[in-house]
Order: structure tokens, then C-alpha cells, then sequence
């Protein structure tokens, strides 16, 4: 499998609008779903896009306004997982 590269923005507006639970929410499925060694997964500071944020990558891929609900969505779709 393709290693894929998640960057969640750790900047203080995307942060405390969601991507501290979105962290841990992408954390979590990486974890249960035994996923971790296909993944690189950082935090970034600020990627200039707050009011478009939260924001997270998926590769090349820019998630604007996520949540943990819609990370979790765009995670299957980049793993084939119903
Ligand atoms: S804090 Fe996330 S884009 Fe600015």
C-alpha cells in the first residue's frame, strides 16, 4: 500500500475550531484500523487558510471546514474502506 501523508493545521484558529478533536479522532482510526505504518501523520502550523479552516491534507488533497466526520469519510475513501 501507498504511503499516504495526513498534515492536520495545528495554527491556534484551526486548532481550537475543531482540530484538536479531529487529532485525536484521526489518531484513533489509524490506531484501530492498523493503519499507522502506511501513514505519515504531522501537524503543521498555519497553512494561511484559517478562514477556510479547520484544515486538513490528505496528501495533495485539502480538506477545508473539516471535522472529524469528513476526515474520517476522505480516510476510507484513500483506504478502500466501507
Ligand atoms: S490556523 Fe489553520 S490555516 Fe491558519
Amino acid at each position: 500500500m501507498e504511503k499516504i501523508e495526513i498534515t492536520i493545521c495545528l495554527g491556534s484558529s484551526c486548532f481550537s475550531r475543531g482540530n484538536k478533536n479531529t487529532l485525536r479522532v484521526v489518531d484513533d482510526f489509524l490506531k484501530s484500523n492498523d493503519l499507522k505504518k502506511h501513514v505519515q501523520f504531522r501537524g503543521n502550523h498555519c497553512f494561511g487558510m484559517c478562514e477556510q479552516g479547520p484544515i486538513l491534507k490528505i496528501n495533495d488533497q485539502v480538506l477545508t471546514q473539516v471535522d472529524g466526520d469528513r476526515a474520517i469519510k476522505a480516510l476510507k475513501a484513500h483506504f478502500n474502506i466501507d
